[in-house]
């Protein structure tokens, strides 16, 4: 029987996958637990679907693990979080560096324990010549923390003369993001059922397809991921041109 893997079209793989993933609180609320076994089985999806992408050949996986707004949730919460982070860093380096992946980290990295921080740089300094995919973690992230600091920094450049305001474009703004150098997601993910954005790349999802599904983040699967690149494969991306040109 032809399994779901045999139904991508290698020579159509995104070239960059994003994922929200969401629903680890309900997910544990559902089995009568606390938000944060949520979270610890959270981590086995990150693993399989960090897995699924370098086996299919996918070159860059972006996943919001932390965002700017997290840091208002109860400090049981965020503790429980930054523990699974630190854990997961020293767990899971190894796998990165047998896998030949490259761990990234972006946000505003500052806001991070110093233990954090500091286990983060070394793990992203540890694999930073690995080449088969690149796993980026956003934490303490959001679109227009990113944005902001992108204005900021072109701002002090046209000030100091060295930018003219007729030389701000997209190139321009693209090489002052968290994410410069990386191609836009081709595919965006949002696990739960909820459609929202949530303030996650916002610059870089432009032209991104968005694909939805119900389950909760813990229950995301290899074959839930593999559905989401199917799904994404059936779909014409227009880039705002017509079908009829598409084709041509
Ligand atoms: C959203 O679910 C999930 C998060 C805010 C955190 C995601 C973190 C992990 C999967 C674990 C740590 C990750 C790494 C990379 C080690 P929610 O809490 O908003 O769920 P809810 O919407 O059901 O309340």
């Amino acid at each position: 029987m032809e399994s779901l893997k045999d139904k991508i079209i290698m020579e159509r793989l995104p070239q960059h996958i994003a994922i929200i993933m969401d629903g680890n609180g309900r997910w544990a609320k559902e089995k009568g637990k606390l938000r944060v076994f949520g979270h610890q089985h959270g981590v086995d999806a990150v693993r399989s679907s960090c897995e699924a992408c370098a086996e299919l050949g996918v070159k860059y996986l972006t996943l919001y693990a932390f965002s700017t707004e997290n840091w208002n949730r109860s400090s049981f919460e965020v503790d429980a979080l930054m523990t699974l982070l630190a854990n997961a860093l020293k767990s899971e380096l190894k796998t990165l560096n047998n896998n030949n992946i490259r761990l990234n980290a972006i946000g505003d990295l500052s806001r991070l324990p110093k233990t954090q921080y500091n286990s983060l740089m070394s793990a992203i300094d540890n694999t930073k010549n690995n080449d088969r995919m690149t796993l980026t973690l956003c934490l303490s992230y959001s679109g227009r923390w990113e944005l902001t600091k992108a204005m900021r920094e072109i701002a002090a450049k046209v000030q100091e003369g060295v930018v003219k305001p007729e030389q701000v474009d997209e190139a321009l703004i693209d090489k002052h993001l968290a994410t410069a150098g990386m191609p836009d997601p081709d595919l965006l993910i949002r696990t739960s059922g909820e459609e929202r954005i949530s303030n996650y790349l916002l610059w870089q999802i432009a032209y991104s397809e968005l694909y939805f599904t119900e389950k909760y983040w813990p229950d995301f699967s290899k074959e839930d991921l593999y559905e989401a690149i199917i799904d994404y494969q059936n779909r014409e991306r227009r880039f705002g041109k017509t079908s009829e040109q598409i084709k041509k």
